[in-house]
């Protein structure tokens, strides 16, 4: 591991905004398989980490937490966590969050497998996927499948938003599939969010997020939009009765084709934070 890496490593155990648990005591083997135990914070996040009231909003693979960052700031009463599983980019927003005192913000590191564990019924208002990796060849990894779904819906609230914004077409086509087949309650959609603007504001009319959809581009998002790709967005609830199901009417084939595989070129650095456009 790069000296950098370990440098940031150590710095993040300083970060009182920073939450580490330990994969082992979270994950445990019990007499019929893996059992996910319930974390400390569970139902407590008001009350033992933020230390004031407020609804709580979720972004999943925040990597630095760009989104986490800047809603925490346009909404001042919400309290916000950014989750990812690498250590070295939730550095950058926890170490943001803590030289500017925001007192809204917390950063978690654990797999977002894990993320019932962290989470009580309705202790979440809405959740944030940003960018998140399409995972065209596993269903179940991808962020908005039903297991997933399943997921958040033993932790968001009745009515409670989750909003996808991705370069990714596959990822936008599967989880409009996902909604139909499953009736969820689509407020907006679009497969070109800045082509669209107007159309878009004035369905999210009301919503304190509409600024933030398109004033904050996060790390990858800067990067696609370099590379000519055009923005999807959506934001549908998950009132739904019964299981979720899997959507039949998805052509994965077609829409792998249809979405080339992406170039990482990290061109401006690592550093590029938290600029507004
Ligand atoms: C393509 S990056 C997007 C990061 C950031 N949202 C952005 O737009 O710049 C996907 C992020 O999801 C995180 N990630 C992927 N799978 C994850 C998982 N299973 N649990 C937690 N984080 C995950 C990665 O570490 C990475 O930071």
């Amino acid at each position: 591991m790069g000296h950098d890496k370990l440098r940031k490593f150590r710095e993040n155990l300083t970060f009182p905004c920073l939450i580490q648990p330990d994969a082992s005591s979270l994950i445990v083997k019990g007499s019929s398989g893996l059992v996910l135990n319930d974390y400390r914070t569970k139902g407590r996040w008001n009350e033992d980490v933020f230390r004031r009231e407020g609804p709580i909003v979720l972004e999943l693979g925040c990597g630095k937490g760009e989104y986490t960052i800047d809603l925490s700031r346009r909404m001042p009463s919400d309290n916000f966590i950014g989750v990812d599983i690498k250590g070295a980019r939730l550095w950058k927003g926890a170490k943001y969050a803590t030289e500017h005192s925001l007192a809204n913000v917390a950063f978690l590191r654990t797999r977002v497998e894990f993320i019932s564990a962290f989470f009580a019924p309705s202790e979440v208002s809405s959740i944030w996927l940003t960018f998140s990796d399409p995972q065209m060849k596993s269903e179940n990894s991808r962020l908005t499948s039903p297991l997933f779904l399943e997921r958040y819906r033993s932790f968001l609230a009745p009515g409670g938003i989750v909003n996808l914004k991705t370069d990714s077409t596959f990822l936008y086509q599967y989880t409009l599939a996902v909604c139909r087949s499953n009736s969820l309650n689509v407020l907006v959609s679009t497969p070109d969010l800045y082509g669209e603007r107007d159309r878009v504001l004035g369905e999210m009319e009301g919503r304190g997020e509409a600024e933030s959809l398109f004033e904050v581009q996060t790390f990858y998002e800067k990067m696609f939009l370099r590379q000519g790709y055009k923005i999807n967005y959506m934001a549908f609830t998950l009132d739904h009765e019964g299981p979720f199901v899997y959507p039949e009417d998805f052509d994965a084939a077609f829409w792998r084709s249809a979405d080339p595989r992406r170039k990482l070129d990290f061109q401006g650095g690592d550093d590029v934070f938290f600029e507004t456009v």
